[in-house]
């Protein structure tokens, strides 16, 4: 897949791990920053860099992560086309994909451990949209937009 990455500095060493791991599994990997070395940074900067390139169709899915993982699903969310969700289980990864056909993944880097995020990504890989009532319900949201 496709995989466009980004990060603040509450998520830059998740980001770089995240990153051999998704080059691993030969997912190709696009990373919007940001760098241990540009120190504090905006959020939203990345967020919004990563939405845009996934609703551009140059990216099939976002990986996030900030501090919490909620700053980043908020911008993400604002690019029209996004559905960015914040995860910090296995069982709502899988549910992002199944129900709410999440195209952006948000996670802690505080909060949240290294394996447990890679654990989450690939539950979230792993899973398949399920259509039927969700896609209803996604069409309600996307009719919110227009
Ligand atoms: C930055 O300190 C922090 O606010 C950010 O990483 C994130 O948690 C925001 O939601």
């Amino acid at each position: 897949m496709r995989i466009a990455l980004g990060a603040d500095h509450g998520g830059v060493e998740q980001k770089e791990a995240l990153i051999t791991y998704l080059e691993g599994r030969g997912d190709e990997v696009f990373d919007f920053g940001a760098t241990r070395a540009d120190g504090s940074v905006d959020y939203p900067d990345y967020a919004l860099a990563v939405a845009r390139a996934v609703a551009a169709d140059e990216a099939d899915l976002g990986i996030l992560i900030c501090g919490t993982g909620i700053g980043m699903a908020i911008a993400a969310g604002k690019v029209k086309g996004i559905r960015a969700a914040t995860v910090t289980d296995t069982g709502a990864a899988s549910l992002a994909r199944q129900h709410n056909n999440a195209n952006v993944l948000a996670l802690s880097g505080r909060f949240t451990p290294l394996a447990t995020n890679i654990e989450i990504v690939e539950a979230y890989l792993s899973a398949e949209f399920e259509g039927g009532r969700h896609q209803r319900r996604l069409d309600k949201i996307a009719d919110a937009e227009s």
